[in-house]
């Protein structure tokens, strides 16, 4: 059975259009495999996870059996979240702009599922990503245009993150352009709507001893 997570990022809860878009793309995946198992973690509005402190690293670092009670809480609240994308074959992330960078709940949520010896462990060719075998698809929501142009500093580093975690297959969807007007708006969302449609096509098994 797949397992898809969801995580969406935007401060308007299922109403941003990047956990939209998400929707729409989890909907279509789920009319194709309809035994999937889908897990969606709301990251910036109906949990957000809280922002890194000294604390909170303190308790990551600290070994298994010295932990205190509250370092033992923060420690399974990351595990938690890690579990959730070790358990999951696709990883579906909706992404908004805000002020040219990721929510700060979604960089909140990278902080917690980077752990060292967890999610990656440092080897003497250099750090190396243990979440491996996943394919991830990203919804980007911006009012401007960005993708392409050096402006674009959010995918740059999404992809990044994303590798030095181990998960290398990654998907941009873009909806741009939805602060600029209407038109602009609509024109976009139909973009990124028949982008879905194509990532989510049924693809016929190959013939066996097909030419
Ligand atoms: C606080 C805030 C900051 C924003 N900053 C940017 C920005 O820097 N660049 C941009 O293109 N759009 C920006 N926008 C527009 C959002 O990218 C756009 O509304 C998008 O739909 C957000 O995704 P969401 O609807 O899933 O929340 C901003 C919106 C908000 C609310």
């Amino acid at each position: 059975m797949t397992t898809l997570l969801q995580v969406n990022a935007s401060i308007y809860n299922s109403s941003g259009q990047s956990s939209r878009l998400a929707d729409q793309f989890v909907a279509a995946f789920r009319k194709r495999d309809r035994a999937a198992k889908i897990v969606v973690r709301d990251v910036a509005a109906a949990e957000p996870v809280p922002h890194l402190n000294a604390e909170r690293f303190g308790a990551f670092i600290t070994k298994r059996d010295e932990r205190s009670a509250a370092q033992h809480a923060m420690v399974a609240y990351s595990d938690t979240l890690i579990d959730e994308l070790k358990q999951a074959d696709v990883i579906v992330i909706g992404l908004p702009m805000y002020n040219f960078g990721v929510p700060s709940q979604l960089k909140a949520y990278f902080d917690h599922i980077a752990r060292a010896g967890v999610t990656f462990k440092y080897t003497e060719k250099g750090p190396v990503g243990l979440l491996t075998g996943k394919k991830v698809y990203v919804f980007a929501a911006r009012g401007g245009l960005y993708a392409g142009s050096p402006l674009d500093t959010q995918t740059s580093y999404v992809r990044d993150f994303l590798r030095f975690l181990g998960m290398t297959d990654v998907e941009f969807v873009y909806a741009e352009g939805l602060a600029i007007s209407p038109q602009s708006k609509e024109t976009a969302l139909a973009k990124a709507v028949a982008e879905i449609g194509r990532l989510t096509a049924y693809e016929a098994p190959l013939e066996k001893n097909a030419a």
